[in-house]
């Protein structure tokens, strides 16, 4: 049976990749929704950029949710550095068909999980984890329905992307990672250093332009404007593909090493803010919160991505 999921997410050509991996495997993953962020661009961006992934996908059908425009406590900080002033640079927007559902993304969460049998809904976040942190904040009644959540964020060995000791979705929001943190259910973290091995690199987006699907050649387009800035900062061959490793994770977990540990996230400090600090050698008494992910078998996930990729090619 399909594992069912719902992505919350700030689109980010790397969260579209994201979802469109997770609309390519129907077999294992039913998608419930879409729940939508301020994050990488402001929130009315991200829902535009979420609804238009479902019309070059062909998946109107999934319902899309704008939440929270604003980080718990802070003010937003965007990424247009990184992602263009559209969050999706690299193609052309429009204006999508697929509708914004008139329901506030948090209420949605808490419907769905309200009315959903205990331990059975996954909680995939690839932004800022304001939505999940609100709708856990509500209503405490929806944690024993969340069977796992998977989300991209923080860093151990790589240090921060924003920072030098923060990655950028808990460095937006830090209280709110601190809430999920330390909500009780079992949660999958994939931060920058299994994130940075999986690198788009030429030969990998040609591989995927050569797919000739639309949505590969949408992909293909978007990574190539992705790639320009983090291999001018890294100097590495490509950028990192962060957030669709979420969703690998689901699928393939076998490409995968990861470690259950203890991760809390620093709120307070000046210099440290939104720092994760992962007790990896357990080193502390503090309870085990997470199944940190390390390591990926990247060509693996890239012959898994393009595979799942070709599939939008076969019933056009
Ligand atoms: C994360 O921040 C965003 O820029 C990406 O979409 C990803 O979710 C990486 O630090
Ligand atoms: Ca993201």
């Amino acid at each position: 049976m399909a594992r069912k999921i719902i992505i919350d997410c700030d689109p980010g050509q790397d969260d579209a990749v994201a979802l469109l991996l997770a609309f390519a495997s129907p077999e294992e993953l039913e998608l419930l929704g879409i729940t939508t962020v301020g994050g990488n661009v402001p929130l009315r961006l991200t829902h535009r950029n979420a609804r238009m992934m479902c019309d070059i996908a062909g998946k109107q059908d999934v319902p899309v949710f704008a939440g929270c425009a604003e980080p718990l406590v802070r003010p937003l900080q965007t990424a247009e550095m990184i992602h263009g002033e559209t969050g999706i640079n690299g193609i052309d927007v429009f204006e999508p068909d697929t509708p914004l559902q008139d329901e506030h993304a948090v209420d949605y969460i808490i419907r769905t999980l309200m009315d959903a049998d205990q331990d059975s809904i996954t909680l995939v976040p690839t932004g800022p984890l304001t939505n999940i942190a609100t709708a856990i904040d509500k209503q405490a009644a929806i944690l024993p329905k969340i069977h796992r959540i998977v989300l991209m964020g923080g860093a151990m060995r790589e240090g921060g992307n924003r920072t030098p000791s923060a990655e950028f979705n808990i460095l937006v929001d830090p209280e709110a990672a601190d809430i999920v943190l330390r909500c009780g259910r079992p949660i999958t973290q994939l931060g920058l250093d299994v994130t940075h091995q999986v690198l788009s690199t030429r030969d990998r987006v040609d591989r995927i332009r050569a797919l000739g699907n639309p949505v590969a050649e949408a992909t293909a387009d978007m990574l190539s404007f992705f790639d320009r800035y983090d291999t001018e900062k890294y100097t590495s061959k490509g950028a990192p593909l962060h957030d669709p490793c979420t969703v690998a994770w689901l699928l393939k977990p076998g490409l995968f090493d990861g470690k259950d540990c203890n991760v809390s996230v620093e709120t307070q400090s000046e210099l440290t803010l939104g720092h994760t600090a992962v007790d990896f050698w357990h080193v502390t008494d503090r309870p085990i919160n997470v199944h940190w992910v390390y390591r990926v078998d990247a060509d693996g996930f890239y012959d898994f991505l393009i595979e799942r990729l070709a599939r939008f090619g076969e019933d056009s």
